[in-house]
């Protein structure tokens, strides 16, 4: 089943350009400039009348969900929030009639996002999943929902089921959007910048050999920082979480700019960050930002756009990726975090597809 691959882990990175292509098969809708799903369950006027969006999901899948707040407001105007299903299972957050609920898993199987599930359709709320194990309890017990159609998962480490989550988010994003204010202009943009994305995949994954001379570099690290802002936040949080899960070195993920109200005291020559950095509209506010870490003798590996001179001047190291609009930013630059991951936790001797103390799911509270 591993075919030529020594683990599991790697391989399901190397398939997320055709897990996209599966995750957006039949789904967008060119003629209408929307997308289509086969089981929201949801009627035309409950959609429309749809106010507030909230995510409840653990681990990676709430990162996506992260993702989805940027992705709900940015696209469908649509107030949306997320929250750690262990959390929000023993809250009792005012929630009006409106609101649309989503729980997001890979498995379908994580105890604390079905309670958060059961707590949510016990009052009443329309409880939608978005998941990737056909048949699992979360998909069986929602009203509705969407499978990431990522095929099985295997590696503890979430890959390839976190770029599925975050494409499924643009698509409902861009659904949602469509039954509003978003023209058919702007839906045809998104769709062709959705439908480009797999080949941008296949471009990004072109990075391994360098991502592994810098793996080589950081290795003995006791301490990493993964730094992003807006849309890379997120995409911080996942890098941090990617690393330290399987290679047990230390790892915090930041807002860029919150590093100066603490954080910023562990920076030294031993503390490598690893900046989240494409162009955008936030790009000159994340340089600040890396000046301020070299300034204090931080070294720094930038995540960067092709080419990008202004960026390889104040970086250490500099791992390029295709330029793609910042919606999907985060997709793209967890293929270098993943791998980044993946060879300094070989270099540790680590188990990856098995990292001690973790289990695929996690179906006790
Ligand atoms: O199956 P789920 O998406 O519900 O799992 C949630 C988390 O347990 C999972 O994402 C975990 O954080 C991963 N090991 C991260 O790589």
């Amino acid at each position: 089943e591993l075919g030529d691959f020594p683990h599991y882990m790697l391989k399901e990175i190397y398939e997320q350009p055709e897990a996209l292509e599966n995750a957006m098969r039949g789904r967008l809708d060119v003629g209408d400039a929307t997308a289509h799903f086969g089981g929201l369950n949801l009627s035309a006027q409950q959609l429309r009348q749809i106010d507030r969006v909230i995510f409840t999901a653990c681990g990676t899948s709430y990162h996506a969900g992260m993702v989805g707040e940027y992705l709900f407001e940015e696209l469908a105007r649509v107030p949306a929030e997320v929250e750690y299903a262990s959390e929000f299972r023993y809250r009792n957050p005012p929630i009006d009639r409106n609101t649309l609920i989503f729980a997001i898993t890979q498995s379908g199987e994580t105890a604390d996002t079905l309670a958060a599930l059961r707590e949510s359709k016990r009052m009443g709320h329309t409880t939608l999943a978005i998941c990737n194990v056909v048949g699992s309890s979360i998909a069986r017990e929602a009203d509705g929902g969407v499978y990431l159609h990522a095929g099985p998962e295997v590696g503890v480490a979430s890959t390839k089921a976190f770029t599925t989550q975050c494409a499924v988010l643009a698509m409902l994003a861009l659904y949602l959007g469509r039954s509003r204010h978003l023209s058919a202009a702007q839906g045809e943009k998104i769709i062709a910048d959705l439908q480009a994305l797999p080949d941008v995949l296949r471009e990004t994954l072109r990075c391994h050999d360098r991502v592994k001379a810098i793996a080589a570099k950081y290795a003995d690290a006791r301490n990493v920082l993964y730094l992003g802002r807006q849309y890379l936040y997120p995409g911080a949080l996942e890098g941090a979480l990617k690393l330290k899960e399987i290679s047990y070195i230390h790892a915090e993920g930041y807002p860029a700019a919150e590093m100066k109200h603490g954080p910023i005291a562990l920076v030294d020559e031993q503390t490598p960050s690893v900046f989240l950095v494409p162009r955008g509209a936030v790009f000159d506010k994340v340089m600040s930002n890396m000046q301020e870490i070299k300034a204090r003798g931080g070294p720094v590996i930038a995540v960067a756009s092709h080419g990008d001179r202004e960026v390889a001047a104040v970086a250490d190291d500099v791992i390029p990726v295709p330029d793609v609009p910042e919606y999907l930013q985060p997709i793209v630059t967890a293929i270098p975090l993943q791998l980044l991951a993946y060879e300094i936790a070989l270099l540790c001797g680590c188990d990856v597809d098995k990292p001690r103390n973790l289990a695929k799911s996690v179906t006790v509270e």
